[in-house]
């Protein structure tokens, strides 16, 4: 029964903008984002992927913030704001290869720890978020 309902609920995040109300809207998701660049200042592994950021990380928040929105079925934020966007071609100019593509995951995973959300949303995010992270990566 346990593993019906869950199987249930992963089906609603996909509904219409089920996961951007899930994720708590624009509010949740720049708490999100803001714990996100916090572990990313923090954990050694992310070093590296850090300093490929500039020093004031404030529209680096915004960007990362109104991208999610839209990403996960909201109001199309980003693209209001700063226009088009395509995920490889924004960080092309990047090395990301899989230990930047995994430290990138690991600062989400590390931000999700604070974040409201059930256990079950925490994982479905996880989840998607691997592909346009996968989607990034350019070097072996
Ligand atoms: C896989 C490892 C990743 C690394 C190392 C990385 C790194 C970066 C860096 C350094 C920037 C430039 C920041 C700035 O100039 O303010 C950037 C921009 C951006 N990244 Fe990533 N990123 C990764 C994955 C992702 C993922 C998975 C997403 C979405 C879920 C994402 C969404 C964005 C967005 C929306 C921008 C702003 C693009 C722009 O308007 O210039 N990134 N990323």
């Amino acid at each position: 029964m346990e593993f019906q309902a869950e199987i249930t609920d992963r089906l609603q995040y996909g509904v219409g903008d089920a996961s951007y109300q899930a994720a708590g809207g624009e509010t949740g998701i720049r708490k999100l984002v803001d714990a996100f660049y916090n572990a990313m200042e923090r954990l050694p592994e992310a070093a590296k992927i850090r300093k490929m950021h500039p020093a004031d990380l404030s529209v680096s928040k915004d960007k990362l913030t109104l991208f999610l929105c839209g990403w996960l079925n909201g109001p199309a934020l980003y693209s209001q704001k700063y226009g088009p966007i395509r995920i490889p071609q924004v960080h092309s100019h990047l090395e990301i290869g899989s230990g930047e593509r995994d430290a990138w995951l690991r600062c989400m995973q590390e931000a999700l720890k604070t974040q409201p959300y059930t256990p079950d949303f925490k994982a479905y995010l996880m989840e998607q978020l691997y592909v346009p992270a996968e989607r990034s990566r350019n070097r072996e």
